[in-house]
């Protein structure tokens, strides 16, 4: 895979500078030059190696669009992204033989932004080493898998500069994360499913919609019937693609183990299972536990999280740990209005309310899935309650 870690933008030609940067920063750019004007940039461009440049095109006369030219055929491997106020056929044209390989209206938001340096990428075959899975499976309906998925793949999108972040809604009868989103997408798994054998990390980077964040979604079938076209050899297929183009995955999987969700929790690194501290969700939980390990799933495959962890619960993290056999590290709180507030607002805690104790508890979940050093797992206090005996008797 060829350098892609310095960007060089005239002005603003990026749009504004902090969105920019991000996007950048994103894509594993680690340094950003700037120059004041489209000559200082070819000035620099003579004595530096940048592997992304973005120009204002506009004010470039006959003489100074060949100078760009020859700075961009020198630096054969650079990334040349036009911008202008106006998409003017003849500007574009002499931008594209200047050089430009993309261009885009002044000023780009992040999303046009990031969607032309994915295709940039995309043409010159830029495929980062195999990314990681990680499904997120609710032990039973309603549990908290969506808000979980949501959050944690927006989470790991912060913490992590280098390579990009997908979210896969594998709900294929009617998955929520567009809606808990705000996003409205031009297309959805139904079109890869359609796809049969064609189905390419080309195809899924043309059919995946970019999230304010840093992630990009892949929309599950916004036709429910449609969802029946995606089969477990689908789900196979995409999820290796996903692989070759995403560092992190998040897949949010149905919570009833057909065909969808096991080829899904098959081709995991990972995987998040979401219970609650209640008795049929921990008897769920028991249940699918000893289903994976029947699939052959390594316990280190799997981590426990408890949702809407409350004071009040009538069962603890000891009884759950004693009934279900395993470590459960993770706790995410309950917070019923911060829930409600972000999936109106179309934005996940952790961007629209990071210092609430459900960001804190994603953001550590998220460190852990994606290998960086946690500061301690999120955990409530450890009793053993009368209920939990009983259930330990009765499992
Ligand atoms: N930690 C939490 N505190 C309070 N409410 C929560 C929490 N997590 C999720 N919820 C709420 O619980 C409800 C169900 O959440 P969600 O849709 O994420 O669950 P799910 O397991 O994906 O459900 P489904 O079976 O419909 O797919 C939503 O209203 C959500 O806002
Ligand atoms: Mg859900």
């Amino acid at each position: 895979m060829a350098a892609f870690q310095r960007a060089l933008v005239v002005a603003n030609a990026a749009g504004a500078p902090e969105s920019a940067n991000a996007v950048l920063q994103r894509f594993g750019i680690t340094t950003v030059a700037t120059a004041a004007t489209p000559n200082d940039a070819l000035q620099l461009l003579r004595g530096q190696e940048f592997d992304l440049f973005i120009a204002p095109m506009q004010s470039l006369d006959a003489v100074d669009l060949a100078a760009f030219e020859r700075e961009t055929r020198r630096h054969s491997t650079m990334l040349v992204i036009g911008t202008a106020p106006v998409a003017e056929a003849d500007l574009i044209l002499r931008a594209v033989r200047a050089g430009v390989q993309e261009f885009l209206v002044y000023p780009p938001d992040a999303k046009e932004l990031s969607a032309a340096i994915d295709r940039l990428l995309r043409r010159r075959g830029d495929d980062g080493p195999r990314g990681r899975l990680i499904a997120v499976y609710g032990a039973k309906g309603g549990i908290g898998a969506t808000t979980i998925a949501i959050n944690l793949a927006f989470s790991i999108a912060r913490l992590v500069s280098t390579g990009r972040v997908a979210l896969v809604d594998l709900v294929a009868s009617g998955g929520d994360v567009c809606t808990l989103l705000g996003l409205k997408p031009a297309h959805d798994l139904s079109l890869l499913a359609s796809k049969g054998d064609a189905l390419d990390a080309e195809l899924v980077r043309a059919t995946v919609t970019p999230a304010d964040g840093g992630v990009w979604v892949l929309p599950s079938p916004m036709d429910p019937e449609a969802g029946e076209s995606v089969t477990g050899d689908v789900v196979q297929a995409l999820l290796e693609q996903m692989r070759t183009s995403y560092a992190h995955t998040v897949i949010d999987v149905e919570h009833w183990l057909g065909e969808r969700s096991v080829a899904a929790l098959d081709a995991a690194d990972e995987i998040v299972m979401v219970t609650q501290l209640d008795v049929s969700s921990l008897r769920r939980t028991q249940r699918v536990l000893t289903v994976f390990r029947r699939l052959g799933y390594g316990d280190d495959k799997v981590r426990i999280v408890v949702n809407r962890a409350h004071d009040a619960d009538l069962l603890s993290l000891t009884d759950a740990r004693e009934v279900l056999f395993a470590p459960i590290e993770f706790t995410i709180p309950n917070d019923f209005r911060g829930c409600a507030d972000a999936a109106t607002r179309g934005r996940p805690m952790v961007l629209s309310a990071p210092s609430s104790g459900v960001a804190a508890a994603v953001t550590q979940l998220a460190r852990d899935v994606a290998g960086l050093p946690t500061n301690g797992k999120s955990g409530a206090p450890l009793r053993a309650t009368r209920l939990g005996r009983l259930l330990r008797r009765t499992s």
